[in-house]
This record gives C-alpha cells, sequence and structure tokens, in this order.
C-alpha cells in the first residue's frame, strides 16, 4: 500500500482522484468568481471523499466521516497517514537517462508581466524533462521553491502544485516591492522519491541499536530495534496504554531490565547503481533555470511590505507560506509578529515565566541562542548534557530547560539512558499551580524519527498530543508551542535523512495537532525561505524562530 505523495497542501491533493472533467478547473483561476467556484468544487469533492474514505474506514472504530463531525477527536494513525496523501502513479524505474533531470528541466513564467504589485500572486510552471531532454509524462517530483530579493534580505516560499503531467506549478504571494527573483530547486526526482517511499512504510531497520545490559560488574551487548524477526529470546519494552514499544534480543545471562543505553548504527541501503545514482547528493536539490529575468513588484500604496493587523493566537490556522523574511526578519503573514528580537522585548516577555523546549537538537539550540542573547541568562551546570540543560536568570526569574525526548535517538553518544522520561510522561510532570501557570512548552521532534515508518512518528505525536490536553486540563493557561519540522543538511545520508521525510513529518504534524490550541513554527517555510539546508540554522532562522513563538503569548504594543 503507497499511500505517499510528493507535495502539496491537502486540499490539493484532493483534486487527484477526480474524474478528469473536474481536474482541469484546478489552479487555472485568479479572479475572485473562479475562486469561489474552486472553493465550491473542492468542497464537492472533499464531501466526495469523505463519504468515500468512510466507508473504507467502516470496520473501523472511527471513520473518517466521524472525525469531519466532530474535529477534536483524534485521528487513528491509518488515517493521518491517508491523510499526507495518496502516490501518483510513477511508472516503473526504467533507467537513470528517463529520470527528471533538473539541468534539462526548465522554469516559465505564466501569463508573464511588465510589473506586478504587492499582494499579487505570482505563479509560474516548472515543466520537467528527463536527462535526453524529452517533457516528462508524469508527476511526483519533490521540488521547493522561493522567491528572493538578496538586497532587501527577503525571501518566502512558494506552494508548489503537481499537475501529475510533468507539469507543476508554484505559486507565490509577492509580499514586498523591488526586484524578485525566483529560484525552484528539484530536491528529489519522482524516481528517486519512489525508491524513498518503498521503504517508508515497512522498513524499521535503517538504523538498528546495540543494547548494553549492566548488572553488578558484569556487561553484554545485544542487538535492539522497533521490529526484531522472532526466533530468539526478546526483551519487550512495551508500554500498553500508549502503544510505544521497542525490544532487545535478550542478553545472555542478564536480565532484561539491566538495559541501560543504546546506541543508534545506520544500516546499509541496498541499491542498485542506478538507484543510488538518482539519490545521489550531486543529483539532489539542484536548481532548475529560469527562462526569465527577475520580475519588478511595486507598491502603489506604500514602501514598506503588508503586514496582517490581528494578533497571533495559538490555534489560528497556520497556512503555507506563512510569512516571509524582509531584512532578515520573519513576518507571519497572518498575523502581527512581535518585537522579540530585542534582548529587551525577549526578557520583558519571558520575565518570571519557565520556557521547557522539549525535543531534539533544534530547540536545544533555542537555549544556546537566548543564552548569548540575554546577558542575564547563564547556564547551571547539572547532570548530563545530553540529557537536559539548564540555563536561569536569577534577576529577571527567567528559567530555560531543555528535555531531550527519549528513544529513538541517533547519535555517537549515548543515544538512551534507562529510565529516561518520554515526552508526555515530562509533560505529566510539568507542575501548574502555585504562581507556576507562567509556563511555555515547546515541543520540537522529527530529526530522529526520519528513518522509520510514519506511524512510530505518529503514534509518538497523538502520544504528547494527549499529555497536552492534560496539560491543558490541568492549567488552562499553559501555552504550547510546536515548532515543526525543518530542513536538513544535503550531505546527510539520504534513506535515513531525507528532506522528503522531513517534508511528510511536517504535514502529519499539523494534522495532528489541527483544531489544538498550540502554536506553529513552521520551520520548514522558514528554512525552505531562506535557502539554508541546516539542521542547526544560523541565529537569523533561530532568532526569527523564537520571535514568532513568542509572539503568540506575550504582549506587544
Ligand atoms: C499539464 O496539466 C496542466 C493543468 O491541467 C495543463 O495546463 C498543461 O497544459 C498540461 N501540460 C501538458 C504538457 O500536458
Ligand atoms: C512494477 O513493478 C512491480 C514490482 O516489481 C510489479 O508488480 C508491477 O507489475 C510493475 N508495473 C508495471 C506497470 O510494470
Ligand atoms: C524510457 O521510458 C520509456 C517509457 O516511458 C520506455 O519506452 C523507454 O524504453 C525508456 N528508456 C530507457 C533508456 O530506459
Ligand atoms: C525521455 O522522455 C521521453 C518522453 O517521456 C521518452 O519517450 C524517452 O524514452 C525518455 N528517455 C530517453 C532516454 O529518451
Ligand atoms: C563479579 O561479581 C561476582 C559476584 O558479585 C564475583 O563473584 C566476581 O568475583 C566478580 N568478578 C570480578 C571480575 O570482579
Ligand atoms: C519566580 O517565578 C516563579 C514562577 O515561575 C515563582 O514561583 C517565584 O515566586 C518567582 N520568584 C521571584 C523572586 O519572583
Amino acid at each position: 500500500m503507497e499511500f505517499i505523495k510528493p507535495k502539496e497542501s491537502v486540499g490539493e491533493s484532493t483534486t487527484r482522484d477526480l474524474p478528469s472533467a473536474v481536474g482541469p478547473h484546478f489552479g487555472r483561476s485568479t479572479s475572485k468568481y473562479s475562486r469561489q467556484k474552486l472553493i465550491f468544487i473542492l468542497l464537492c469533492v472533499m464531501s466526495f471523499l469523505f463519504i468515500y474514505f468512510s466507508k473504507l474506514f467502516q470496520t473501523k472504530e472511527t471513520s473518517i466521516w466521524e472525525q469531519f463531525k466532530n474535529p477534536h477527536k483524534e485521528m487513528t494513525v491509518d488515517e493521518v497517514i491517508f491523510s499526507l496523501s495518496w502516490a501518483p502513479s510513477i511508472p516503473n524505474f526504467t533507467s537513470f537517462k528517463n529520470s527528471s533531470s533538473a539541468q534539462h528541466s526548465v522554469v516559465r513564467l505564466e501569463q508573464p508581466r511588465a510589473q506586478y504589485c504587492v499582494r499579487d500572486t505570482l505563479n509560474i510552471l516548472v515543466e520537467m524533462r528527463n536527462y535526453t531532454g524529452h517533457p516528462k509524462a508524469y508527476g511526483g517530483d519533490f521540488i521547493v521553491a522561493r522567491i528572493h530579493s538578496p538586497k532587501l534580505q527577503a525571501s518566502a516560499s512558494g506552494d508548489v502544485t503537481d499537475f501529475l503531467n510533468g507539469s507543476y506549478r508554484v505559486s507565490f504571494h509577492l509580499f514586498w516591492p523591488g526586484e524578485v527573483q525566483v529560484s525552484v530547486r528539484l530536491l528529489h526526482s519522482s524516481e528517486a522519491v519512489k525508491i524513498l517511499q518503498r521503504g517508508w512504510m515497512q522498513d524499521y531497520k535503517k538504523v538498528m541499536y546495540t543494547g548494553t545490559f549492566i548488572s553488578g560488574n558484569k556487561t553484554e551487548t545485544s542487538q535492539c530495534g522497533f521490529r526484531l524477526s522472532s526466533g530468539r529470546a526478546l526483551c519487550e519494552y512495551r508500554k500498553k496504554e500508549d502503544g510505544e514499544y521497542y525490544a532487545c534480543y535478550q542478553p545472555e545471562t542478564l536480565p532484561c531490565n539491566s538495559l541501560i543505553t543504546m546506541l543508534g548504527s545506520l544500516s546499509p541501503s541496498h541499491l542498485t547503481n542506478e538507484e543510488a545514482q538518482l539519490l545521489a547528493q550531486k543529483n539532489t536539490a539542484i536548481q532548475i533555470k529560469n527562462s526569465f529575468n527577475p520580475v519588478t513588484v511595486i507598491d502603489s500604496h506604500t514602501d514598506t511590505p503588508q503586514r496582517p493587523t490581528e494578533k497571533c493566537v495559538a490555534g489560528m490556522n497556520s497556512p503555507f507560506p506563512g510569512g516571509y523574511f524582509y531584512s532578515n526578519r520573519w513576518s507571519s503573514s497572518f498575523c502581527q509578529t512581535g518585537p522579540f528580537l530585542s534582548e529587551v522585548a525577549i526578557t520583558r516577555c519571558l520575565k518570571g515565566k519557565t520556557l521547557y523546549l522539549l525535543g531534539d537538537s533544534t530547540v536545544r539550540i533555542w537555549t544556546n541562542y537566548l543564552e548569548r542573547k540575554l546577558k542575564g541568562l547563564r547556564f547551571i551546570k547539572e547532570g548530563n548534557l545530553y540529557l537536559t540543560l539548564l540555563a536561569v536568570d536569577a534577576h529577571n526569574n527567567i528559567t530555560v530547560r531543555w528535555i531531550k525526548h527519549s528513544h529513538p535517538w541517533i547519535s555517537f553518544h549515548t543515544a538512551y539512558k534507562a529510565g529516561l522520561a518520554t515526552l508526555p510522561e515530562v509533560l505529566d510532570s510539568i507542575a501548574v499551580g502555585g504562581g507556576q501557570e507562567d509556563v511555555i512548552v515547546v515541543i520540537a521532534i522529527g530529526q530522529h524519527f526520519r528513518p522509520y515508518p510514519p506511524e512510530l512518528f505518529i503514534r509518538r505525536l497523538q502520544n504528547i498530543r494527549r499529555a497536552i490536553l492534560r496539560l491543558y486540563a490541568r492549567s488552562p493557561q499553559a501555552h504550547v508551542v510546536i515548532k515543526l519540522e525543518n530542513t536538513r543538511n544535503l550531505n546527510s545520508p539520504v534513506m535515513i535523512y531525507s528532506d522528503w521525510y522531513g517534508y511528510m513529518q511536517n504535514l502529519a504534524q499539523r494534522k495532528v495537532f489541527e483544531g489544538m490550541k498550540v502554536a506553529l513554527v513552521d520551520a520548514w517555510d522558514m528554512t525552505v525561505a531562506a535557502n539554508t539546508f541546516e539542521v542547526h540554522p544560523n541565529d537569523v532562522i533561530l532568532s526569527n524562530q523564537v520571535a514568532v513563538a513568542l509572539s503568540y503569548f506575550c504582549q506587544y504594543a
């Protein structure tokens, strides 16, 4: 069963299974009238799909239909996976020469104009070709696109629509006046995506673990993982209440409860030479050339870029793209981003508060950024630096605490420590009441889940979701931020860490936390706009992630 599609918003993907008579209407419209028509058709299509899929899921306890009626009801893992997409039918791989080639493909302006206005939509068409320069006849390529004006330190992501016939439309919202460049990258060809998809649903073995068992003066090791073939006795670590599970082969003599640490190692990927070529770094994230020059964008009203007037409130729908950089400062497109790039504003916001940063190193580096930025904030040495960090500003009564998420954790350092709390357990332990209401919790997970099937990640997200609901029940004033997946380094082993997995996980995060009172920081949007492929982005990105998060919870003029 393949559910995966390479790109686009969930709404757009509903067009995929349409009768072809309806399909071509999509995306043509720019006028208000046709947009209404579009929304109407989309609603019809969605109703049809809901009815169709509710039939499909009839045997299950919660049908998609019920989910539709009650958006706060938890979706099943399968429903979330299904919502991500379904696969465009890509012919079986024949040869490298037949695959999509960024070098041979071209980006054109759709309906070129002499100049554009701020607030206009700029549409471009990507015509994908193979290595002999013939147009591709099917879709599925994984494309990222952005507009940017380097002199203005301005940039924004584009929204890609796959026409499934070898061409793609990318829509950009023109946020600022000036000379605007367009850059489109082919992250992976559809043929490469298909290879990634192949293992994604069921391969739990891309990263395996060596467990170390210690008891008294005795140490033994054995292999650990999420799905071990049986036949040998297993130590199974299972929590009934949340469905989380992993196992190790039983060590020779020591008992299962003597597991102390686990260390990950990457399994070799079994790719043919041509498959390896498709996924090689030299064929990844290659820019496609434009057939046009930078466009000129004018603003008849004012010289400053547009800014929304609404305050940011947790639970707001966060569209993609959801903002843009200007002077290296991120502005949300749907709510006011506060002035939280300055030390004074951040300090005023965090005064008397505890900021919990829970998850992976993509929020651990928020701690480092804040420690550099706020003169009064100092690290307190305690415990194991790889498990938790604590920084305190005693004068302003600010506490910043990073806590690592539990297994899986892929690193050269100890990847697991017996007794390490899971994020739901950490959330359950957050004290409320007695002056502790001033708590902001930021959750960031994903990078260490990329090598595994989506069910593992989605189950974890759902367990976190339930813990957030419990936190709100105890303390309705608690503030929760979800920092979504961001892009990472292009030299990361692609079968383990491809940004395609990251993008799918970004969509899954949006889906699981949909309708909840949480603030989303769409780090994918920011890192695509800024063209940084770094798992640990620089301070320009970090400072803006923090500023967006704080905008949801602190007052600003
Ligand atoms: C691909 O589909 C789009 C939208 O339906 C259409 O405008 C375009 O002409 C098609 N391209 C080709 C090469 O058929
Ligand atoms: C593609 O390959 C799969 C597995 O190798 C095979 O089952 C299927 O029939 C092939 N499809 C086509 C259209 O050749
Ligand atoms: C390329 O794909 C076409 C079908 O789309 C097939 O007929 C042709 O043999 C392939 N070429 C090579 C070199 O594999
Ligand atoms: C390139 O694409 C065209 C059109 O899909 C196809 O006919 C051709 O076989 C492909 N490959 C090569 C190697 O020409
Ligand atoms: C390990 O501990 C056992 C029992 O506590 C003891 O009999 C044995 O001598 C110890 N071995 C070593 C190498 O210290
Ligand atoms: C610091 O803030 C905490 C809540 O985070 C509160 O309990 C405590 O009384 C405050 N201390 C001072 C000195 O303001």
